[in-house]
């Protein structure tokens, strides 16, 4: 447990789901007061009455991280009943999978709205608040297939591509700032997101499978980047920052 989370506001998105619902728990759990956003407006209240089950305080919000508005709005309620925020860790996000010839520009520029362009938005819309504060702690969720490259995903490797370029130099600017900017690229996790992509035959394997060949023989949870997020959003990971901090099995190094 990371003691200095405590009670301080951090809003998770992609959170009805998946990593983003793990962090959530984690962070609410080592005493945080957790602002959920999603874009599944049912999903993101039944996982916020689950982060309550456990005695914590979280808000529930539907948003759509591609539309400034949107979080625009969001945050004006996390503002208010809440108060500033101190961390954020933007986990929403889309996969893709098709050939490069058939991606449409419209699918390519919807993936880099939400995974890219939504990075950006709930960054610059959260990092006054830090400001203010002298402290802040920023992660967002790339994926290793950005380190390594994966086939028939030229549009979601480059949208994560950019969310590590855009972490590092985010880094650079508001390290003088007190606040730190890193990047967590998930490996193989056992997500609604892979299991979805595993049924419709995307991933060239079972995640069983995949699992089989990774270094430490197992799929990742997401509990395990929950754990790294723990680590990186806590007082103590003050001098670690413009990190891209592989969580993987050992699949990419
Ligand atoms: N699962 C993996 O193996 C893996 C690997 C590498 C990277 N990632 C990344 O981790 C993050 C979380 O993935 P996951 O596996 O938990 O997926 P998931 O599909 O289980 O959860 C993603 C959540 O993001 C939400 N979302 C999608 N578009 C949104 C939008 N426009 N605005 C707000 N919310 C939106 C979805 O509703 C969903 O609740 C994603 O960014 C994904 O690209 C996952």
């Amino acid at each position: 447990m990371h003691a200095a989370t405590r009670r301080k506001v951090a809003v998770v998105t992609g959170a009805a789901s998946g990593i983003g619902l793990s962090v959530a728990q984690r962070l609410a759990r080592d005493g945080a007061t957790v602002a959920l956003l999603d874009l599944d407006a049912e999903a993101v209240e039944a996982a916020a009455a689950k982060v309550r089950a456990d005695g914590a305080t979280a808000l529930a919000v539907r948003v759509d991280v591609a539309v400034r508005a949107s979080i625009d709005a969001a945050y004006a309620q996390v503002r208010e009943q809440l108060g500033p925020i101190a961390i954020l860790v933007n986990s929403a996000g889309i996969d893709g999978f098709k050939r490069f010839l058939n991606i449409t520009a419209e699918q390519w520029e919807r993936i880099l709205a939400v995974n890219l362009t939504g990075t950006f938005h709930c960054c610059q819309a959260a990092v006054p608040d830090m400001l203010d504060a002298g402290w802040g702690r920023i992660v967002n969720i790339s994926s290793s297939s950005a380190q390594g490259g994966q086939p028939l995903m030229t549009h979601y490797v480059a949208s994560k591509a950019g969310v590590i370029g855009f972490t590092k130099a985010l880094a650079l600017e508001l390290g003088p700032e007190g606040i730190t900017v890193n990047t967590i690229p998930p490996g193989f996790i056992d997500t609604p997101m892979s299991r979805r992509s595993e049924e419709k035959g995307l991933l060239g394997d079972t995640i069983e499978n995949h699992a089989a060949r990774t270094p430490v023989r197992r799929a990742g949870l997401p509990e395990d980047i929950a754990a790294a997020c723990a680590y990186l959003v806590s007082e103590e990971a003050g001098y670690v920052t413009g990190q891209v901090i592989g969580v993987n099995g050992g699949r990419n190094t």
